[in-house]
């Protein structure tokens, strides 16, 4: 019997030998696609392709993509745990043509693979068709020889796909396998489909068409293809049960999370440890791929994930956080395929550890609190909003957790009231800010924070991305649009431009629109802590709110400042070990050019001493070892011995950045700082270190 692993891999190589160029994995943050919360598709990393505005060296491709759904569109998180089949996060097999072959050619490789390489025995199959659809119909009879009433035609509510409210769409053709008598459910558009006999087990979408905000539609450049099969799914089929969950590798997840908690995999706690093995693949995978738990955007929807896997945790009884003990498991299984998951197995595990030590510490409280409102209810079936509110806004519990806490007793939330609650309590923010005397142009960006959120920093990860805009301002002022030859700041959504913090200035680039703006970027700054800014000179074109755009960093100047911030971390440790532990740093200037390193230091150095910190410094460059950053606690990470800025003010979590190999200290690590800049991959990629001078800039400080 295949394992997920197995099936994965010969999907692969079938593809190959037809002339597929096999593409690993995109992130799961869309960097193509500000619209979406997360990639839900195979096809997404692709969307540019298909739409002609990117072209690749292939013409065929196929990949086996990481996807979570959770939040947006096609939201299952509710549903996890208790059914067969729902996941947040799943792996889609697919095979893509980019104009190069169509329906025919895609049936027959279907066909060929699920039967022959899948050996499916054909009278298990059938297949559904977009309602008009004769081509299709002809080339399944003509193909796989099916009989008329094994192919179905339905309407474009279940035969017409879409990415979204936007992108390349078309009808498609799905592929069903029949468990059998046993298990009850009806054929695809019968009135009992819902039920586990048929399974839907893959996805031929005829892409035609891109769909446009404006609801119009388009032809796309050329016919193209675009197929999906869930391999969780596909993994069922072939060890022979219809349930997700009882497959090798979910399985296995199951396993370790009743071993670590020492109960029954099966017993009464089945449902959380179904909940605890999918969300721990939501969560590791969102977190390698740069989310980090937030109240906000992205990270709100994994912490929500999170959070929701914790509370099952504490109801299998277990007293210590569990998850991060469950990253071994996960990476034995999944770290071949992802090599990702494997190089961040420590943020992984120390994120989880975090969470939950501290949800623990409110979880117990706030369902003390939930049991006392039930009792108060009175058998009445719906909590009042506010309590919902007071939970989320006290105790950090996500609407959902209460939602999901709730289900067990047969009750719900007034969504209303917490609503009202919510909104309430921002305007009472924003009352407070009013009466603080800050000046007025600072209230306009409070105002726009309040109204657009964070941005969401791609930075990390990616030097290029797409955004949409949510704020345009001239002269300080929103505006809906910019004409050419107007100087303005523009806020998107997400970014991968760097806002000046922390001593590192802020990233220069380009952004531009589909339709011919051009507006370069001469600096990005920050305002209140999260919200980037872009700040240039429109030189062609028009944008508008909600223009989706393309935001390409200056690689060069940044890979040249990620050097400099780099090496700054090293300078502060040799200069400590040099002069001594007196050293602080005062100040800095990160740019492309060069650095500034300001420290307190009560005389000039000798020009041994220099010598002395750029011999230290080239060596740990030389080591050419991996940078790694972790998330902690400022407290945690300052007991691990990482220097950070006095007086600085810190936030929940913080980025801690380990460089340099160092035998004779106690980590191990050559340098160990608390720093949200961007930084070389390899200390190596510094290249080459340098004092030019060194100078008083106020009294005892160099
Ligand atoms: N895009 C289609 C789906 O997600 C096929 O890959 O089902």
């Amino acid at each position: 019997m295949d394992g997920l692993n197995e099936i994965r891999r010969k999907y692969l190589e079938f593809f190959r030998a037809q002339g597929h160029e096999v593409v690993p994995s995109g992130p799961l943050v869309p960097n193509n696609d500000p619209t979406l919360l997360f990639t839900n598709a195979g096809m997404v990393p692709f969307k540019n392709v298909f739409t002609g505005q990117e072209t690749r060296p292939y013409s065929r491709a196929a990949s086996s993509q990481k996807c979570v759904r959770a939040g947006g569109k096609h939201n299952d998180l509710d549903n996890v745990g208790y059914t067969a089949r729902h996941h947040t996060f799943f792996e889609m097999l697919g095979n893509f043509s980019f104009g190069d072959y169509y329906k025919e050619e895609a049936i027959k490789f279907a066909w060929d693979l699920i039967t022959k390489e899948f050996a499916l025995p054909e009278s298990r199959l059938m297949v559904t068709i977009y309602e008009d659809d004769d081509e299709a119909h002809g080339l399944w009879k003509k193909i796989a020889g099916l009989e008329d009433s094994r192919i179905v035609r339905l309407g474009a509510k279940s035969n017409f796909w879409q990415m979204g409210d936007t992108g390349p769409c078309g009808p498609n053709s799905e592929i069903f396998y029949d468990h059998g008598e046993k298990i009850p459910g009806g054929p695809p558009g019968s009135p009992d489909e819902d039920g586990d006999r048929f399974i839907e087990i893959w996805n031929l979408v005829f892409m035609q068409y891109e769909q446009h905000e404006d609801g119009s539609r388009t032809r796309l450049p050329k016919p193209s293809i675009d197929t999906g099969m869930g391999l969780e799914r596909m993994a069922a089929v072939m060890q022979g049960t219809y349930d997700n969950y009882a497959t090798d590798l979910m399985r296995s997840l199951i396993v370790a999370s009743a071993e670590a908690s020492k109960s029954d995999p099966d017993g009464s706690h089945a449902v959380s440890h179904r909940v605890i093995a999918d969300h721990l693949r939501s969560s590791s995978f969102l977190i390698a791929d740069g989310v980090m738990p937030s109240n906000e955007g992205r990270g709100y929807v994994l912490r929500r994930i999170m959070r929701r896997a914790m509370r099952h945790a504490q109801l299998v009884g277990v007293s210590e956080p569990l998850m991060w003990r469950l990253v071994p498991a996960l990476v034995r299984q999944m770290g071949d395929a992802y090599p990702e998951l494997r190089r961040a197995e420590a943020l992984v595990t120390e994120t989880l550890k975090l969470e939950e030590t501290r949800f623990r510490e409110t979880l117990t409280r706030g369902l003390k609190l939930l049991d006392e409102e039930v009792e108060k209810q009175q058998g009445k079936g719906v909590l009042p909003g506010e309590v919902a509110f007071k939970l989320y806004d006290t105790y950090g519990f996500p609407l959902d957790l209460t939602q999901d806490a709730l289900r067990a007793r047969g009750m719900s939330v007034d969504q209303t009231g917490f609503d009202a609650a919510m909104a309430k309590q921002r305007q009472d923010a924003r009352a407070a800010w009013a009466g603080s005397g800050e000046k007025a142009t600072e209230a306009v960006w409070f105002e726009l924070r309040e109204k657009v959120g964070a941005t969401e920093f791609l930075g990390y990860e990616t030097e290029v991305a797409e955004g949409k805009i949510v704020a345009l301002l001239v002269d300080g002022a929103p505006v809906d649009a910019v004409e050419a030859g107007t100087e303005a700041a523009i806020v998107t959504n997400q970014t991968p431009f760097y806002g000046e913090s922390g001593g590192q200035i802020g990233d220069t680039g380009v952004i531009f629109s589909a339709d011919g703006a051009e507006f370069p970027v001469i600096d990005t700054v920050k305002k209140l802590g999260d919200m980037h800014v872009h700040i240039g000179k429109l030189s062609r074109g028009r944008l508008r709110l909600g223009d989706i755009v393309e935001m390409k960093v200056d690689k060069a100047l940044r890979d040249a400042t990620r050097a400099n911030h780099s090496a700054t971390h090293l300078l502060h440790e040799a200069l400590r070990r040099v002069l001594g532990a007196h050293v602080t740093q005062k100040g800095s200037m990160v740019g492309p050019e060069r650095l500034r390193f300001d420290f307190s230091h009560p005389k000039p150095m000798t020009a041994e001493e220099i010598t002395e910190v750029e011999t230290i410094v080239n060596g740990v460059i030389r080591q050419n070892v991996e940078v790694s950053t972790r998330l902690m606690t400022p407290d945690d990470a300052i007991a691990a011995g990482a220097l950070a800025l006095f007086g600085e003010k810190y936030g929940d979590e913080v980025r801690v950045l380990a460089m340099g190999r160092d035998e004779d200290n106690a980590n191990g690590t050559y340098s160990v700082e608390l720093c949200g800049g961007t930084h070389v991959r390899r200390v190596g990629d510094i290249a080459i270190f340098k004092i030019v001078s060194e100078s008083a800039v106020a009294s005892g400080i160099r």
